[in-house]
């Protein structure tokens, strides 16, 4: 009997040289069945290289990959229970979309009546009903990418891989089709794993998001976890903004530690992990209080003098950059709530950001 708990997929200690360099270096991980699981990391960290071994276009210089708890030590990409979207839509542009998703089937021998219920299917899955008779170039970006989705989803894997798939579509079409993605992965219950550079994507699709650097892991955790606890000052720079203060760690307490900042003065913050005992302090830019006012400190906040340098208006939000009074540089995000609110304030107006506690986390560097 298979177990269902059990993960569908285990990473052990799988490492990928190219000569001296070390790809994926000793990567171990668990998918639980049925995760939407981001990679996430930037360019040249190793995504690629770790999703094509799961695929089986690579071999792992040493460690094991287990797929739905079977090894797959020398079995070929076509005998895995795998498909792959690439980010260059892989459709045969001479077929019609109906053909494209019947091809899979086709070779691999299953029978006629089948496959015209199986496309059907996949093509009513993928949106693209009344589109079954078209070619690849009577489409739109996004539509061929259903077409390769739908190729892949027909197939009946137990692992969809998809390598930065949308990096290919603007940015409105990107969007729609992160929700697309989210609605197919919990309708077809098969796992997706995908790669990606962007972490806004990863947030916004994946129930759990591994952050990677250098060929290794450094945080694996679901997306509010990694943006609101990350462990280290890598993860929580690369993903959403932040803003740093040095500090020094006077004792630690359980999950926490009393620290000085030369900017904060003397507090007590959550460190972001049992083995984090120094490092730096860090706190999102939505979470500064800015105030033009006279400052009145709420109890246990800590309020520095700022001077605004410059501001990006994204409109749903704008950007404020600053200088603090010893010369380190911030930014404060500030949501444009109200149509008629005051306009932004100008560069080189003075005020003063407030800075709760329990905003700050002390990250390992
Ligand atoms: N076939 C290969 N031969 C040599 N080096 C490679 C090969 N494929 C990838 N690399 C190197 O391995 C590292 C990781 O690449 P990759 O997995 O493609 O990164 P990512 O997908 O995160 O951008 C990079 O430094 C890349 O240059
Ligand atoms: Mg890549």
């Amino acid at each position: 009997m298979r177990d269902v708990a059990a993960p569908i997929v285990e990473i052990q200690n799988v490492t990928k040289a190219y000569g001296k360099l070390k790809a994926v270096d000793d990567v171990s991980l668990a998918i639980p069945r049925n995760a939407f699981f981001a990679l996430l990391g930037p360019s040249g960290c190793g995504k690629t290289t770790l999703l094509r071994m799961l695929g089986g276009f690579e071999h792992t210089s040493t460690g094991r990959i287990l797929i739905d708890g079977e090894d797959m030590a020398g079995i070929q990409p076509n005998r895995r229970p795998v498909n792959m979207v690439f980010q260059s839509y892989a459709v045969f542009p001479h077929m019609t979309v109906a053909d494209n998703i019947a091809y899979g089937l086709k070779v691999t021998g299953v029978k006629r009546a089948a496959i015209a219920s199986r496309v059907e299917e996949a093509i009513a899955m993928v949106r693209l009903d009344g589109m079954a008779a078209r070619k690849p170039d009577q489409l739109s970006g996004g539509q061929r990418q259903r077409v390769a989705l739908a190729r892949a989803l027909v197939k009946r894997p137990k692992l969809l891989l998809l390598d930065e798939p949308l990096s290919a579509l603007d940015k409105k079409l990107r969007e729609e089709m992160q929700l697309e993605l989210v609605r197919l992965q919990t309708e077809v219950g098969i796992t997706f794993i995908i790669v990606t550079h962007d972490q806004e994507e990863a947030l916004g699709m994946a129930s759990e998001i591994a952050v990677m650097k250098e060929g290794r892991i450094l945080q694996i955790a679901p997306p509010r976890e990694l943006y609101e606890h990350p462990t280290r000052r890598f993860v929580a720079e690369f993903i959403g903004a932040s803003n740093s203060f040095p500090c020094e760690v006077l004792a630690i307490d359980g999950q926490n530690a009393r620290v000085r900042s030369p900017l904060l003065g003397e507090l007590t913050v959550e460190r972001s992990a049992p083995d984090v005992t120094s490092g730096t302090l860090i706190i999102r830019p939505e979470k500064v209080r800015m105030d033009f006012s006279t400052p009145e400190p709420t109890p246990g906040e800590a309020l520095i003098r700022g001077t605004i340098d410059q501001i990006a208006y994204f409109g749903d939000l704008s950007i404020v950059y600053l200088t603090a009074e010893d010369g380190s540089r911030l930014q404060c995000s500030r949501y444009n709530v109200s149509r008629i609110a005051a306009p932004d304030p100008r560069p080189g107006t003075a005020c003063t950001l407030g800075i709760h506690p329990e905003d700050l986390l002390l990250v390992g560097d």
